[in-house]
């Protein structure tokens, strides 16, 4: 889909498609001043003395007709004390998606009734395009084409009589379309089947993503892994047939080479089936998905390549698939970490924690790190907690997490605090190692964030994501069509952006 940017005060509105925001209790002619000229049939239009203006409520008016304007979809955002991004995003989706309906190849968003909402139009720009390109997007890599799928809305331009505001419009259009980017690459990803989407395959798009923009991509192979003594991973991966990665990509625009990077490390389990430790088979196929956490960190270097982001920052991803076999890990099997301590492995379906903390590890000791933000479909605990619309942000930093939370709702993710208090550890004491990794259920979460944390060291800023549920069990909603969702990406994006919080 091409964007474009247009000074309706000099051109008029030559568009066949217009979609005009209204606002409920708000009479649209009166709002829009610009449609007493372009459009003076709309007043006597009788769908759109039905319209209220409720959120994601949408009516088509059609222009009589020999003019050029063949339609104007007309989309509710709901009471204007009560606008936020959410319910923009939200309302765009649902225009775009009637446009895609009504078969429109081009479509033009009117932005003048957007001003004065108390947020900038480049943010309003950016939420517009990231939600019209996610509001249409499946996953389609293994389906047989049909002739609807020939179909796609070409264009979409944005539009404003405002001069002034084009030049945000235009950045912040810019920066929608890359943070979508990043989003569909993640749910890329994370929709594709685990006989695809492979530690090899991943390695592989993490080299082709370095060429393409400049990245620095290393990939430790087995035989590295083994010799840094991970033994925490090589326990994971011992029971695979596949080959493991440990993948690290590092974005370093000039000037920033020697920064001290902000390091995210994403759990890559490309299957996890429990291991020895094997899950119950119902439901068994979703786990292709828990590899989204590093799945989000693709998604943030793809968004990375599209923008202009002068940061140093660096993705660390150890990659396998978690499989039951004569040579994998054993219940009660006790194995040493990078970091010298021991773990007894009571359970090989907690399988996350044990590659994240020799990651978490490796991360400290590579880098001087600004900041670690960790990324894990890491339990079914934090699904329980929190349902499948919020992930658990674990973080004794105040700043750190109120930053996360925050970004995240303005985004379109959502975070929320659960604790990481040591007496969360009690429950993980063993009697002939360091630590096991798996004690209680109860209080599931915390206790894997708990665990991570003995692999954190005392002057390193550090928050835990576990997204088990947003990545890829979401309800489905207008941005969201079902399976991998791409949360976190935006979040990350920002975090990129802005830099971490003092
Ligand atoms: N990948 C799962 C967690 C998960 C559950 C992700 C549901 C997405 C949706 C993880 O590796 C796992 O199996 N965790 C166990 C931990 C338990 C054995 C302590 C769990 O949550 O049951
Ligand atoms: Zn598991
Ligand atoms: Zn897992």
């Amino acid at each position: 889909m091409e964007i474009r940017y247009l000074d309706a005060h000099a051109t008029g509105w030559n568009f066949k498609t217009v979609i005009l925001f209204g606002f409920e209790g708000e009479s649209l002619p009166e709002t829009v001043p610009a449609l007493a000229e372009e459009a003076g049939w709309i007043k006597d239009s009788p769908a759109l003395k039905d319209f209220t203006g409720k959120a994601k409520e949408t009516v088509v008016l059609y222009a009589p007709a020999g003019s050029l304007l063949r339609r104007i979809i007309v989309v509710g955002l709901g009471k204007r004390d009560r606008f936020d991004l959410e319910g923009l995003r939200f309302s765009t989706a649902t225009a775009i998606q009637r446009c895609k309906a009504l078969k429109a190849e081009s479509c033009a968003v009117n932005m003048e009734n957007l001003s004065r909402l108390g947020e900038p139009m480049s943010v309003m720009a950016e939420e517009i395009v990231c939600a019209a390109s996610l509001s249409l997007y499946s996953y389609d890599e293994f389906k047989t084409r049909t002739e609807d799928d020939d179909f796609a809305i070409e264009e979409l331009t944005l539009f404003s009589a405002d001069e002034d505001a084009a030049r945000e419009i235009q950045a912040g259009a810019e920066r929608g379309q890359a943070a979508a980017k990043g989003v569909i690459k993640t749910r890329d990803l994370g929709n594709g089947p685990a006989n695809h989407v492979t530690p090899t395959f991943l390695a592989r798009t993490a080299q082709d993503m370095g060429k393409r923009y400049g990245f620095k991509v290393r990939v430790l192979e087995r035989k590295d892994v083994l010799k840094l003594g991970m033994g925490a991973f090589e326990a994971v991966f011992k029971g695979a047939q596949e080959d493991p990665k440990f993948i690290v990509m590092e974005h370093a625009p000039k000037g920033t080479e020697t920064d001290r990077p902000i390091v995210f490390v994403g759990k890559g389990i490309t299957f996890d089936t429990g291991g020895i430790s094997i899950k119950p088979s119902a439901k068994m196929h979703e786990m292709k998905c828990d590899m989204c956490g590093a799945g989000a960190i693709f998604g943030l270097f793809e968004a990375l390549g599209h923008s202009d982001i002068k940061r140093r920052i660096v993705g660390v991803m150890p990659c396998t698939d978690n499989m039951p076999d004569g040579n994998a890990t054993r219940p009660g099997d006790i194995v040493r970490t990078l970091s010298g301590k021991t773990v007894e492995i009571i359970n090989t379906d907690a399988e996350g924690r044990l590659i994240l903390c020799d990651a978490l590890t490796w991360a400290q000791q590579e880098y001087d790190t600004e900041a670690v933000i960790d990324l894990a479909t890491l339990t079914g605990a934090c699904v329980v907690a929190l349902g499948t619309e919020v992930a658990g942000v674990f973080c004794d930093d105040e700043a750190l997490r109120d930053q996360i939370r925050d970004t995240g709702k303005r985004v379109g993710d959502k975070f929320w605090p659960l604790p990481l208090w040591d007496l969360y550890f009690e429950p993980l004491k063993s009697d002939v190692s360091d630590m096991m990794n798996v004690g209680d259920r109860m209080g599931g979460a915390s206790n894997a964030a708990v665990f991570l944390k003995q692999f954190i060291e005392e002057n390193t800023r550090w928050a835990h994501l576990d997204i088990a549920g947003p990545a890829d069990g979401m309800k489905k909603n207008p941005i969201h069509m079902g399976g991998a969702s791409g949360f976190a990406v935006r979040t990350l994006i920002e975090i990129a952006r802005n830099g971490i919080e003092e």
